[in-house]
Parts: structure tokens; sequence; C-alpha cells
């Protein structure tokens, strides 16, 4: 596989009041003028969203988009893989360089706006409706069983669960394009927090975001700024909890994780900064352990030394995650690689990663049911 990162870009994630299609039209044009490409130099588009039906009664997504660039007319297709719709199109724009070179992708998605019990229930649609749904089993409460099931075998704490998200909001105040990058959250923030689903409280949650983000991948790099994708796989798995013995792993990021690192020739240990799904705080300590940047139920001990934080052996999340970076669901997946290049580039300001050869980016659609992988590489 040859396939680099020409050109990138990312909005700011967060409420605002541009619809879908001008949230998508900044970051295609963002995205084309890195790249120093002009739209009709695109040879095919991959659309990610999840909510555009539901949310804003807009499906169709592939002609909205090839709307907002007039007289091309190249194959455009949408991904719709929950949450882990933008890391799926990526992989798929990887694999389709054959055919189609270079290829945009580009995540978007608005989810502000709806009263939160539609929306909760919007999102609910990523879980099973009979064995999820039905049972008013919503994602707050999804992974607030995966928090408790990992208390309960390796006595992983609420306090854990607090410097996870006292670390990224301090690293979206260093993030301009962050959800929260303007508000300091304190340890009095956070105990104040309102309780969601037990044992997770207000600064366990991701927000509700709107955004967008894009990367145009080329299988020839273009200039010292391009960024090579040296591993990239996805995996799917059962859709519910209830269908899984074990909810303190999940084996599609396990086996994306393996196949990414093999693909690149790598080792966990050669892992300088990950970007991980920390949709909920418990999430980060998941994915941390399934890519094997820690064992099973020891994601915990790097976390209470300060080496997931900026400047130790390991940051994780220092665009703010999910958690306070924001999740704009179909844009997520794409972000995470708009902040692995902005790093491998050295052009991260004040949360740049000194000296990094390798990033990890993570997603993860509904609790695991799907999850893709990908590992960049420094532009020699
Ligand atoms: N973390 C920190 N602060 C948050 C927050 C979060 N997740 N969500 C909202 N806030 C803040 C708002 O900024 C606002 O602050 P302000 O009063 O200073 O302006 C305040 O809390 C109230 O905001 P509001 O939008 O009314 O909150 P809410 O109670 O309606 O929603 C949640 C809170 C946790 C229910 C909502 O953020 C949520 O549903 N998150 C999960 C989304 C999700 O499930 N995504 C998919 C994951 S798989």
């Amino acid at each position: 596989m040859s396939a680099y990162v020409i050109g990138a870009s990312k909005t700011r994630f967060g409420p605002t009041s541009y619809g879908l299609p001008h949230l998508a039209q900044q970051a295609i044009i963002d995205a084309l003028s890195d790249a120093a490409l002009k739209p009709a130099d695109l040879r095919a588009f991959i659309v990610a969203n999840f909510l555009g039906g539901p949310n804003e009664h807009q499906l169709h997504l592939s002609s909205v988009i090839a709307g907002l660039m007039p007289g091309v007319r190249v194959p455009g297709w949408r991904v719709e893989a929950a949450c882990a719709s933008g890391g799926v199109a990526v992989h798929q724009a990887v694999r389709l360089l054959a055919s189609y070179d270079p290829i945009l992708v580009i995540g978007v998605e608005r989810l502000s706006g709806l009263p939160g019990a539609e929306l909760t229930r919007n999102i609910g649609m990523a879980g099973d409706v009979i064995l999820d749904q039905s049972q008013g089993l919503n994602f707050p409460a999804t992974y607030a069983l995966v928090a408790q099931q990992h208390m309960q075998r390796y006595h992983t704490r609420i306090r854990d669960l607090e410097l996870i998200s006292l670390k990224n909001h301090g690293n979206a105040a260093r993030n301009p394009k962050a959800h929260f990058h303007h508000k300091k959250v304190t340890q009095a923030d956070i105990d104040a927090g309102a309780m969601v689903a037990s044992p997770l409280r207000l600064f366990d949650c991701c927000p509700v975001s709107d955004g967008a983000a894009a990367v145009i991948i080329s299988s020839n790099p273009t200039d010292a700024r391009s960024v090579p994708i040296v591993g990239s796989a996805t995996y799917s798995d059962v859709i519910s909890l209830a269908q899984r013995a074990d909810c303190t792993t999940f084996p599609a990021a396990r086996q994306a994780a393996a196949s990414a690192y093999a693909e690149a020739g790598i080792l966990p240990s050669d892992i300088d900064l990950a970007e991980v799904h920390d949709c909920f705080t418990i999430a980060e300590i998941v994915a941390m352990e399934d890519l094997g940047l820690a064992q099973p139920g020891e994601a915990t001990e790097l976390i209470r030394a300060g080496e997931t934080d900026l400047g130790g052996t390991i940051p994780v999340n220092v665009s703010g995650g999910l958690k306070a970076g924001g999740h704009a669901i179909g844009a997520t997946g794409v972000g995470q690689i708009y902040e692995a290049v902005t790093q491998l580039r050295g052009e991260a300001g004040d949360r740049q990663v000194a000296h990094a050869e390798h990033a990890v980016t993570h997603n993860v659609g509904g609790v695991g049911g799907t999850c893709a992988v990908h590992v960049l590489r420094r532009p020699s």
C-alpha cells in the first residue's frame, strides 16, 4: 500500500448555526487549499455521515457534496458506520486508490438543535433495535456498563475517569478547533457535574457537536508535508453488549490494531501519540488497552503517572479527544486523521508532541461494533 494524506482540514467542532452543506464546503475548500489542488483534480470522494436522515431530513449526501463542487463529475459515495463512519471512509479511500487517485474524504455531521431526548434516541440507532433500543439502553448507559465491569475486574477508580477528563479538557484549551477550547475545567466543575448514567457524570461524556473534517489521499506524495498512512484496517463485530461475554475490551479494535500495526511493520511500543475514541472517559482506557499501549487493566497506571499527558511517554488525545475536542459523529474519524497529520507535520503549535514518528488513530462505532485504526508516519 502506498497512501499519503496530501491535504487535511477541520472546522471547529461545536454548536453552530451553519447547515450541513456549509460545514462540508468549508472543510472541502480548506483541504483543497492545503493540498494546492482544484476540485477538478479530484477523481472521487467519500462522504462520512451518521444522522443526516433522522436529524436533518437530508440523505443522498453524495449528491449534496457533488453540488458543492460545481462542474466536477466524479464518483461519490456515502459511508455510514455510526461513530466510526469517518475512519471507515478513510480506510475505503486508501483501498480505492488503485482506481481513483486522488480521492477526497469529507466527514460531516450536525447534531445540535434537536431536543436532547430526540437526539439521544437517534444516536441510539447505532445500537440493536431489539436488544438495546427497545430496552432504553442508550449510549451513556451502555458505556456505564463498560465502566462498571472494568471497575469490578481491574479496580479502575472514578478518580481515573476524572484524570482523563481533566487531561482532555486541558488539551482542548490548547486546540482552537476544540468544542471546549474556551472553557477552563477544574476539579470543582467535575465534582459538580450531574450524574448521567452511574458511574458516568457530565464530565465523563463527550458533548453534542457539529463539524466537518476533510482529507485528500493520494498514492503519490506531493511535497514534504505529505503524510504517509502506513497502516489502515477496519473490523466489525456484534452490535450489542448483550451479545458479548466481555465488556472491557472490543475485539474489533484489537483486530484492527493488529492488522494496522502489521501493515506498518511496527509494534505498539513504536507509537508516539494516539488519538482515540473517548466518547466517554472509560472508552479511553479500553482504547489504550485494545491498541496494546497498555496491558489489560494497566492503562490506569500510565494515566495516574501522567504518561498520557502532553509531554508524557505516550500522549493520548492531545487534541482534547471527543470528550473535550468534540464529537461531530461522521466527522470524528476524519478529524482524528487531521490531528495526526498536523502533529506529524510539526504544525500543532501549543499542543505539539515533540519528535513524533508514528501516530495511531482509533475510531469506534457504537460499543465496538465497528472499529477503524490507522497508523501514520512522519514525512521523511
Ligand atoms: N461535557 C462537559 N460539559 C458539557 C457537556 C459535556 N459532555 N455537555 C454539555 N455541557 C455543558 C454545556 O456547555 C453547558 O454549559 P454552560 O451552562 O456553561 O453553557 C451545560 O453543560 C448545559 O448544556 P446542555 O446542552 O443543556 O447539557 P445536557 O444536559 O443537555 O447534555 C449530555 C449533556 C451529557 C446529556 C450530552 O452532552 C450528551 O448527550 N452527550 C453524549 C452524546 C453522545 O452520546 N454521543 C455519542 C457517543 S457514542
